[in-house]
């Protein structure tokens, strides 16, 4: 790995290192998974355990946005405890594979496990940084992620590297978090809520003008709105290092919401 960890990889890391421990039991009705059958059409997800189903911290669905066909060589960015590597998989066949990055061992370790229980062979993980990805240039015919480039301090960095290892006309197919207007100062100078998916979010015409720099086109951002109950969920997991009493929740409910995001690299 040659990028260094900054202060917010390893919040971040540590984070969700210590989310997967605890998630060891649990899942189910839990409070320590996300809940997985909201964020993908309930077909898609019973052709997995539902352990693995419910171990979820994306917020949203990318197998679906992607379009996945058999053969593709797919690539997930932050693949977590492997879900969606696994409903990946699944899409592409013998014939396709797919490639998990993540930089948390932990979740590494995980994700394999799971890929073990549904004996896929066309799944391996990588353990490394988004900002310098461990993938050959042009060797990717779909990049997914799920609730991932928000936590990166540099998404720059990310969407460059994402466009490097995409092969000519390949598809960029995200779920993440982005914002309408600033953040109150108090959440964005927050590392737990950055951990925790908030502070981090950049407003959508930034998160675009990135790809773009770049030299991704036919970008699409297509918004999902959260409720009121989502984002006081949220807000209370993350805890820690602000008072939100001192917030207008509105102001967070109105900026903050997640996006199916898609682009290409010209063919
Ligand atoms: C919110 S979780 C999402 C996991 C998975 N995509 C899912 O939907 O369940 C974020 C994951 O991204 C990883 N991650 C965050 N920032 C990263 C970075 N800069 N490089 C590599 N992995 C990163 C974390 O270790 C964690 O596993």
């Amino acid at each position: 790995m040659t990028q260094s960890p900054t202060p917010i990889h390893e919040t971040v890391q540590e984070h969700y290192a210590e989310r997967i421990k605890n998630s060891a039991s649990c899942c189910g009705p839990s409070d320590c998974c996300s809940p997985s059958n909201i964020l993908y059409p309930e077909q898609l997800l019973t052709t997995v355990p539902s352990d693995v189903a419910n171990t979820s911290y994306g917020c949203g669905d990318p197998i679906t946005l992607a379009s996945l066909k058999p053969g593709q060589t797919v690539l997930d960015l932050g693949s977590g405890a492997g879900l969606d590597c696994i409903l990946a998989a699944q899409k592409v066949g013998e014939t396709g594979k797919v490639i998990g990055v993540d930089m948390t061992p932990e979740m590494i370790e995980r994700a394999q496990a799971n890929v073990k229980k549904v004996n896929l062979k066309n799944v391996e993980f990588r353990h490394g940084y988004l900002e310098s990805l461990p993938v050959e240039n042009n060797t990717v015919d779909v990049i997914i992620s799920n609730c991932v480039i928000n936590l990166s301090p540099d998404k720059e960095k990310v969407f460059t590297e994402a466009f490097r290892v995409l092969a000519p006309g390949g598809k960029l197919a995200v779920s993440d978090i982005v914002t309408e207007g600033q953040l109150p100062e108090p959440i964005k100078q927050s590392l737990s809520a950055w951990a925790g998916c908030v502070a981090g979010a950049v407003e959508a015409k930034d998160y675009i003008a990135m790809m773009e720099s770049v030299g991704f086109t036919e970008i699409t951002v297509k918004p999902v709105f959260f409720d009121k109950a989502t984002v006081d969920a949220a807000l209370a997991d993350i805890g820690g290092d602000f008072d939100l009493s001192t917030i207008a929740r509105d102001d967070i409910y109105k900026a903050v919401y997640s996006a199916k995001i898609t682009a290409y690299k010209p063919a």
